[in-house]
């Protein structure tokens, strides 16, 4: 069994997601999280606004999701975002031509598609290449664009459900300069769903039609693009791919390097590396790649994708792109209001240009889950060790920080185990309190679903006040006072301690 099956299985019974409309058979693309994953996701993007939000002191927004059609017919979304597609004439079932090339010729010849439809009509032709569900024939290639459309009240104007969360954040800009200090660099960010139309949405989370972005938007005046603060982080590296090379490289280098766009991308690399360590991806298995210049996008003058490493293959979980003044032009040009703003260093009004941290919070997610599952592992020799498969979050993004169990369901250990957990969660601690099966099977479920601590309130509690902490990593116990429970488990989850 491969390991993506294994997490999906795991993910079923222990509610981190499940597919949309289960009872319909489910929907393609469309997933909803569980009881626990949203507890997860909550913290990921809690984590994200710490660091990318409050910390930089920028600011948040929450966008419209409707988006009319002149906004993205500015922005190049209704014109160019689309990908090929090719129709069964048997069966009708539509399929992504490039994708479907790519896999059944392209990979296996080292080639790459070079962007023209009639070049998929060749291969598909001459390879012989037919429907994989019927056999039939394919008709041509065509461009599929990728947005759902809707109208809007009763005149139904065209409208999309947005694809980036980006746009808005680009059309509230004037506003937010007005209002907010009248001063570049100012940074907007946002979390919020996004949607797009996936012909074959695949690999769980990963592909879907509806998911979620966590971006920032950074305007700053282009003649002006060093980062305050970079140079105390300027020195610490992250593992960058260029040209298929990986290497070890600081911020400095790939600034003077000019292997970033410039000093404020390297900062927001600098600070993605550390973002994804904290939330549990394996160094050694994600890093930077360098997208070459026919791999842009459109509103693109440079572009460095977070690239994670999956039982899925390679995952692109960030895209950073210097977005230049594309946007804000574009949304001047199409609305006929100029965007500019004016500069006092300058004595004149400019076009602020941007830098984009995109990230997807699904696909996040789901690499999480893939790097810090872990088998089963009783020792050979003892057999003591884990029965089960567990997943070893770090403390800051597990669903609860802590499991508080009676040792039994009598003699005043519930009401105790009751009190300690309404103590802890009035001191801002998540707790999952369970009081029925064995005391072994408890420490499981909490292992299954990455809880660091699990606290157990026994005869001895009712005697001297105490309780035992176990450590999730080790299974090691120690015996601490209620009264300073709430200090000692803070203390665990700031330096992420998870033995004893
Ligand atoms: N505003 C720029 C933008 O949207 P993108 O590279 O298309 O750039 C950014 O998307 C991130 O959003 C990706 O790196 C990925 O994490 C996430 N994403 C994009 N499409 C997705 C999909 N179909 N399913 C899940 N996540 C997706």
């Amino acid at each position: 069994m491969q390991l993506h099956d294994k997490i999906f299985e795991l993910a079923l019974k222990r509610s981190f997601f499940f597919p949309s409309n289960e009872p319909y058979g489910g929907t393609g693309g469309f997933y909803e999280y569980g009881p626990v994953g949203v507890l997860i996701k909550h913290k990921i993007e809690g984590l994200w606004r710490e660091m990318f939000i409050k910390s930089e002191g920028f600011h948040e927004v929450e966008t419209s999701i409707v988006t009319p059609e002149p906004v993205l017919v500015a922005s190049g979304h209704v014109s160019s975002f689309a990908d090929p597609v090719v129709e069964c004439a048997k069966c009708n079932t539509r399929i992504r031509a490039d994708t479907l090339v790519e896999e059944r010729h392209y990979h296996l010849h080292g080639e790459k598609w070079d962007g023209k439809l009639e070049s998929l009509d060749h291969v598909i032709e001459t390879k012989g290449i037919k429907c994989p569900k019927c056999k039939g024939d394919f008709g041509k290639a065509h461009m599929f664009n990728l947005m759902f459309q809707t109208g809007i009240g009763g005149e139904r104007s065209p409208a999309y459900a947005r694809p980036e969360t980006a746009q808005g954040i680009f059309t509230s800009f004037p506003r937010i300069f007005k209002n907010h200090g009248t001063k570049l660099p100012l940074a907007v960010g946002q979390v919020g769903r996004s949607f797009r139309n996936e012909i074959s949405p695949r690999k769980g989370l990963v592909r879907m039609r509806e998911f979620t972005q966590m971006e920032l938007e950074y305007f700053f005046n282009p003649s002006e693009s060093s980062f305050a603060g970079f140079g105390d982080v300027s020195s610490e590296k992250m593992t960058m791919k260029i040209s298929g090379e990986l290497q070890e490289m600081s911020g400095k280098e790939i600034t003077e390097k000019k292997v970033s766009s410039n000093e404020i991308m390297s900062y927001f690399l600098l600070k993605e590396w550390e973002f994804y360590k904290k939330v549990g991806i394996d160094e050694k298995r994600m890093w930077f790649r360098v997208l070459d210049d026919n791999e842009i996008p459109h509103y693109s003058k440079g572009n460095i994708d977070m690239e994670v490493d999956t039982s899925f293959g390679i995952v692109e979980t960030i895209g950073n792109a210097y977005r230049t003044d594309f946007d804000l032009s574009q949304h001047s040009e199409h609305s006929g209001n100029n965007l500019s703003v004016f500069v006092e260093s300058e004595k004149k009004k400019i076009m602020p240009h941007v830098l984009e941290v995109s990230m997807g919070v699904d696909r996040l997610f789901y690499c999480i889950l893939e790097h810090c599952y872990r088998e089963k592992d009783p020792d050979k020799n003892t057999g003591a060790g884990k029965e089960w498969e567990w997943f070893d979050f770090p403390p800051a993004i597990a669903p609860y920080h802590v499991a508080v169990y009676p040792l039994m369901t009598k003699d005043g250990l519930d009401e105790k185990a009751k009190e300690v957990t309404a103590m802890l969660r009035s001191k801002g601690l998540d707790v999952m309190y369970r009081a029925s099966g064995s005391i072994g099977r408890r420490y499981a479920r909490a292992d299954e679903v990455g809880i660091p601590y699990a606290l157990t309130i026994d005869y001895d509690t009712l005697k001297d006040g105490t309780v035992t902490i176990r450590y999730r990593n080790d299974g090691k116990q120690e015996r601490v006072k209620i009264d300073d429970c709430e200090t000692r488990l803070k203390e665990c989850i700031k330096n992420q301690k998870v033995t004893l």
